[in-house]
């Protein structure tokens, strides 16, 4: 992608309509982002391709959707209250705050170069209070993380599904964290959607699993087109895991600001379902029918941001290309992830035997493929325009076709051209689609 690489893609969401800073016209709220028209389509592409790999495609795991406003004594048994902290130090002078890793032991703000306070914890849930009345009884908080939704129905899902080990839930759904430092666009945001899943395994076999979870997941990546030199494993070093994870290796995409992390696969023991078992006195146990053994299983945790994962694919897709004079921009994503598959226009907009067409073939296609109709420019315009949003097919209606009924289609990659007939369309896409 070359120099400012990230600059370059910010300027494309926001210019056709994939990501807008929240509240724009109140002059943004810092780090907030809003998805647009194509940025939905993009996420939830994301979030279906997930869906589709490691629930419809499997047969251990299970869908669920949790509320993200949970009892408080969640957050107290799950170590949230007392370890989900960072340590940050405020500037005395111009009062900015900074998270003690990013400080590397400066004792001055790097901003101004004033004094520090000494470093104290700093908690990263957000807390709200639940009905009119603001007071301690009544303090909740948004959820950090979507796992603890599915730890909390383990007994509801063994007692409604009869699932044998080893068996997953998976969901996806916002999560909020009150970070000190976020930035670098929709990588480390306040709020935020997680893709996870959890896995219960016998305890004996947590490190198989762990590894082939890291395996199936990193494929996921590649599958959708990320490139291979731009993804690798990273085993955590002790001193990172967080305080339930026994292990964890990420899964880093090389983001133009460096190698970062865009998912985490973590074995979390038993902790949880121990936990939670111990604070609400209910038993979290599975019972193996055939031993008749009752034990906590042990669990293996894919966890992935759906926003990184947005900012991934559109890094990974975005190229510049010299096409004689002039450079086109096109978002080379995977099909399953193109927030249009077909974009239909007329060659002559002032024709309105043309139009008419043109209006009936993409009302046609809606039914089947996501399809757009579009007049408002010359030709070649219009086809710069859905490069840009990484449109996979344009077709397009001139005046032969209302002789012949055949309409040109141009391949998004290869810009190339052919002729076939309009009966035929719904057909030809479903090959590529499909
Ligand atoms: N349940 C485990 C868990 O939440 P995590 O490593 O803290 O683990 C999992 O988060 C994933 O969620 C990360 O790999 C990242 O993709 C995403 N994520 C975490 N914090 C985020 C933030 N502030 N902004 C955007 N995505 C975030």
């Amino acid at each position: 992608m070359g120099e400012n690489a990230m600059e370059k893609v910010v300027s494309l969401c926001k210019r056709r309509g994939f990501i807008f800073p929240s509240s724009d016209i109140y002059g943004g709220l810092a780090n907030t982002w809003d998805y647009g028209p194509f940025g939905i389509e993009l996420k939830n592409n994301i979030k279906r391709a997930w869906w589709k790999a490691n629930v419809y495609e499997r047969n251990d795991v299970l869908g669920m959707d949790a509320a993200i406003l949970m009892h408080p004594k969640v957050w107290e048994a799950s170590g949230h209250v007392e370890n989900f902290y960072d340590l940050k130090s405020d500037c005395k002078s111009c009062k900015k705050r900074f998270k003690e890793d990013d400080l590397k032991d400066k004792k001055k703000c790097p901003e101004c170069a004033g004094e520090l306070t000494e470093a104290r914890p700093f908690n990263l849930m957000f807390k709200t209070h639940q009905g009119p009345v603001e007071e301690a009884a009544n303090l909740i908080y948004l959820r950090p993380e979507t796992a603890q939704g599915m730890f909390v129905n383990f007994a509801n899902i063994l007692d409604s599904r009869h699932p044998k080990l080893p068996f997953g839930l998976a969901q996806t759904g916002k999560a909020f964290r009150n970070e000190i430092t976020p930035g670098n666009f929709i990588f480390r945001t306040r709020e935020f959607e997680q893709m996870e899943i959890e896995y219960f395994v016998r305890p004996s076999e947590a490190d198989s699993k762990l590894e082939e979870w890291i395996h199936y997941r990193f494929d996921w990546y590649l599958s959708l087109g990320i490139k291979k030199e731009d993804l690798r494993k990273r085993p955590h070093g002790k001193d990172e895991l967080a305080h339930y994870a026994l292990a964890c290796t990420d899964i880093e995409y090389n983001f133009p600001f460096g190698w970062s992390e865009l998912e985490g696969i973590a074995n979390r023991t038993d902790f949880d379902l121990r936990q939670h078992a111990h604070a609400s006195g209910k038993d979290l146990r599975y019972f193996d029918d055939a031993t008749k053994e009752r034990f906590f299983p042990y669990i293996i945790e894919p966890s992935g941001g759906v926003d990184r994962s947005v900012l991934a694919f559109l890094i990974n897709a975005y190229n510049e290309e010299k096409v004689r004079d002039d450079t086109r921009v096109v978002l080379k994503l995977h099909k399953d992830l193109s927030p249009t598959k077909v974009a239909v226009f007329p060659l002559l907009k002032n024709r309105a035997e043309i139009v008419s067409l043109a209006k009936k073939i993409a009302q046609d296609l809606k039914k089947c493929f996501v399809t757009m109709y579009d007049d408002t420019g010359a030709i070649g315009k219009l086809y710069r325009r859905q490069d840009e949003v990484g449109t996979l097919y344009c077709v397009t209606v001139d005046v032969q076709s209302l002789e012949d009924q055949q309409v040109t289609i141009r391949d998004r990659d290869t810009m190339l051209q052919e002729r076939i007939s309009i009966e035929k369309l719904k057909e030809f896409f479903n090959t590529k689609f499909n």
